[in-house]
């Protein structure tokens, strides 16, 4: 039988880019990937545990696997992997391997022993001795490229799990991330986005101690890289020397997520964020402050134990004062082995009215916000394609959505995905804008790239 595998991803864009490492590790091994469980020999679930409903979601998908798997093989990875261990035998007994989102170097040896018939087998130390250089990384896009920094968290918010799953923080040699990044840029890769959990702490751990600052520097002058992204910044390592670091380099999207998780210097406190109120908003200046207009995105949890209802309009106020490109807002959600689970919580229904109030507000604050782009051009990186509507799909710098149309045929058959093209907006909703194909207007120091020229 042909060695095939499907592998299903859940959380953030770290664990989409590990799907990418396992990806290039098992065609290195001779398996190959296929679309859909049914036609696969492996099945794998890259797990993220960071709220109670992403857990549920994996083990409801373990849950229905039963009665289907006969014969094949079952392997959990990720961060439900590393955080519940050989707990996961116990709840789902088909499958055959567990290995932690730290362990990832160790899955050749898992493999090995998978194949050689054993069952019930684990891979769940914290290796923090890896080297990131992974052999093989068989990347989802041709153009797009996530580059993994850091690794592991540090910080000690008392409502999170990842620095369970993920270990402590280790930061990447400057050396093995351009060494990535330049073999990136010479095989066709225009964008890069940079991973971390906390990636402005980055710190270069060889001789030439490179700060985070410094990195964005060199990678934003590769001549062929025409964006580069990061994710996640955490405010408290957020400098001033990153904000020069953008004004410097255009390539440098103009979009920062900062996660500010809430508007309450108390509940900042109880978070164990290390940062007030209005030091983050100092951070929020800096960008403000910047050359070019820098969209701010953030993550917000309500409902935090403790959060009073004046906690919470501090909250709502921060968002009229910040004016948020995009929020990704969740209740909070009792993690095993955190402090903030032993708290007095918040009741669910309130967690429940709060987080619809906010979501509304914010609605409303980027509806008017994208409704002024309408008339403007904007520059989109096409990733897709939605057939019903004849769009494409793209993302401006600002990491807005934009689907348009190409009512003058300006592209002809041209497979649009990967270019970068010039689009007039004509509409606008609060998650997207909407628009058409306009003359390209080529750009000084890029070339080739645009599909007019
Ligand atoms: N390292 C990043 C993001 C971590 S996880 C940072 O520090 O910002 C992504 C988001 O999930 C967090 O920003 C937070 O808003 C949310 N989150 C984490 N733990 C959570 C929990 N227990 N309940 C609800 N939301 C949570
Ligand atoms: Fe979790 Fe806080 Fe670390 Fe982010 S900074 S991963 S929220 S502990
Ligand atoms: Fe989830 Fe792990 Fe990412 S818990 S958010 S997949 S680091």
């Amino acid at each position: 039988m042909p060695k095939t595998f499907y592998i299903e991803t859940f959380g953030c864009q770290m664990n989409v880019h590990d799907s990418e490492k396992v990806r290039g590790m098992l065609e290195t091994r001779g398996y190959s990937k296929v679309p859909t469980p049914d036609e696969a020999g492996m099945l794998l679930y890259n797990t993220c545990s960071i709220r109670d409903k992403a857990e549920q979601k994996v083990f409801s998908r373990l849950a229905g696997l039963k009665r289907k798997v006969g014969g094949k093989t079952v392997g959990v990875l990720g961060c439900v992997a590393q955080h519940n261990g050989e707990d996961i035998f116990d709840h789902a007994p088909h499958v055959d391997f567990v290995c932690g989102s730290a362990s990832y170097t160790s899955l050749p040896a898992i493999l090995d022993r998978v194949e050689a018939g054993e069952s019930r087998v684990t891979g769940l130390a914290l290796d923090t001795d890896e080297t990131f250089d992974v052999p093989s990384v068989e990347r989802d896009r041709p153009y797009s490229a996530y580059i993994t920094i850091i690794e592991g968290c540090d910080k000690e918010c008392t409502y999170c799990v990842v620095p369970f799953t993920r270990g402590p923080e280790r930061s990447r040699a400057s050396e093995s991330v351009m060494r990535e990044a330049r073999d990136l840029e010479a095989r066709g890769y225009t964008e890069i986005t940079l991973l971390g959990q906390t990636v402005n702490s980055y710190r270069d751990p060889s001789p030439a101690g490179w700060s985070f600052a410094r990195l964005l520097d060199e990678i934003g002058r590769l001549p062929r890289i025409r964006r580069v992204r990061f994710t996640t910044s955490h405010p408290a390592d957020f400098t001033p020397d990153i904000v020069q670091a953008i004004d410097r380099n255009e390539s440098l999207c103009d979009w920062v997520h900062l996660p500010v998780q809430s508007g309450s210097t108390d509940v900042l406190r109880g978070m164990q964020r290390t940062y007030s109120r209005d030091e983050y908003l100092r951070c929020i200046d800096m960008l403000k402050g910047a050359d070019r207009t820098i969209e701010l995105s953030t993550d917000i949890i309500v409902g935090f134990p403790g959060e009073t209802e004046r906690d919470f309009e501090k909250t709502l106020s921060l968002l009229d004062e910040v004016q948020y490109a995009s929020v990704f807002s969740f209740k909070y959600s009792p993690r095993r082995g955190t402090a903030a689970a032993e708290m007095p919580q918040v009741p669910e229904e309130e967690k429940s009215r709060r987080l619809l109030v906010l979501q509304e507000h914010q609605r409303r604050i980027q509806l008017r916000r994208n409704t002024a782009l309408i008339g403007g051009l904007q520059e989109a990186l096409v990733e897709g394609r939605k057939e019903r509507f004849d769009q494409w799909v793209g993302r401006t710098t600002q990491n807005r959505v934009l689907n348009f149309t190409d009512p003058s045929g300006l592209a002809g058959e041209r497979d649009l995905r990967g270019r970068y093209c010039q689009v007039r907006v004509t509409a606008s909703g609060p998650n997207s804008l909407v628009g058409e194909l306009a003359d390209a207007v080529s750009q000084p120091g890029f070339q080739g790239l645009h599909i007019l020229n």
